[in-house]
């Protein structure tokens, strides 16, 4: 029997001081949490960043990201309402009406008896809070290290614009969900018929660069008709691939064909080490008609799930460091996704095991 000289842990999953490093190394980042339009005027809005649960709110208009656990006896916070103190809105938690304003300072204490002042530590962490290409970004220190990211298609009325958003998240790293969408040497394997053929697997001659906060690839290709490839007739299109990562969270496949251009932009919110929630937007600028729009939501939910099962069964979740050599990456093949690699590790997500 042929030795394997992988670790014998390799499935047991990574180490704590893998998973505190994963979430330091991340929370320096701007991190999609949710779609803007789930995050009303009405009620607060609960999600999960890197292991923290998070009170999401328009405060007064204003959008507020706080600590979800009250200062008090730690209720959580998004389980209460919006209530109104001296003519402002706050957060009020429902176990006994403690109210958070901005910035997570308490402002109201029932039980304290009028004209008692509230002590300044009665307040819940606040969180830098954006909004922009339809979704709340939080970051989780004081200083994100890249700015937010560009997506010229997604406010540019010559596309045409669909979002798609999992049930429930996906069970893997949102770095290893980057490195499945940047890759594209699975194509003929996993999307056999609709984004490659088996009998073609050679990998497409890449060009990598780095730009600012931006890993660039490009590459020319083949591929059967479909709609991301704007194709009609039976025969392969001629395809140019412009993809960029926006370090490390966001990625934008751009495919120019014949008919068109067709984005594929993903922005991935780790939940936590080993589950991530997908925020998917896709932009085409040619078949307009919006009456087609669900049949491309309809494309691209199957391209996702042929991809979903492969990529939750790579173990252990977090990417294992190169210098492990648990894996095993191919150049040239794998180029992209070896440069995203090492450029994570420089970041400092990565390099624990
Ligand atoms: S736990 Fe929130 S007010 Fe008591
Ligand atoms: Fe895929």
């Amino acid at each position: 029997m042929q030795k394997d000289s992988r670790p014998t842990d390799v499935h047991s999953g990574p180490s704590q001081g893998a998973i505190d490093q994963f979430v330091t190394g991340m929370a320096a980042f701007w991190q999609p949490v949710a779609r803007s339009e789930d995050v009303t005027e009405h009620a607060i809005h609960p999600v999960e960043l890197l292991g923290k649960p998070i009170a999401l709110a328009r405060l007064d208009g204003v959008l507020t990201a706080v600590l979800d656990v009250c200062r008090h006896y730690q209720a959580r916070l998004s389980l209460g309402e919006i209530a109104t103190i001296d003519g402002k809105q706050a957060i009020q938690c429902p176990y006994h009406g403690w109210a958070y304003g901005h910035g997570g300072a308490c402002v109201r204490i029932p039980q304290f008896p009028e004209g008692r002042k509230i002590p300044p530590a009665a307040a819940v962490p606040s969180f830098l809070v954006a909004e922009t290409l339809g979704l709340v970004w939080v970051c989780l220190t004081d200083r994100p290290i890249f700015d937010l990211p560009a997506f010229p298609e997604y406010e540019d009325p010559a596309f045409r614009v669909v979002t798609l958003d999992e049930d429930v998240p996906s069970k893997t790293a949102s770095t290893r969900m980057i490195m499945g969408t940047l890759d594209d040497t699975h194509f003929p394997w996993v999307h056999e018929g609709i984004l490659g053929e088996r009998d073609k697997p050679a990998p497409p001659d890449h060009t990598v660069a780095r730009d600012g906060s931006v890993l660039k690839v490009s590459y020319e290709t083949m591929q059967p008709a479909s709609l991301s490839s704007g194709g009609t007739t039976g025969a392969d299109v001629g395809i140019r691939y412009d993809n960029e990562v926006h370090m490390p969270n966001v990625i934008r496949l751009a495919k120019d064909t014949p008919s068109g251009r067709y984005i594929v932009w993903l922005a991935t919110c780790p939940v936590d080490h080993k589950t991530c929630r997908n925020f998917w937007t896709f932009a085409r600028d040619y078949d307009l008609d919006p009456a087609q729009d669900e049949a491309y939501r309809a494309f691209s939910t199957h391209v996702r799930q042929q991809d979903k099962p492969i990529i939750e069964s790579q173990r252990p979740w977090l990417l294992p460091p190169f210098w492990t050599q648990i894996e095993m990456p191919l150049r040239p093949g794998d180029l992209p996704i070896i440069e995203y690699q090492k450029w994570l590790e420089e970041l400092g997500v990565g390099g624990e095991i």
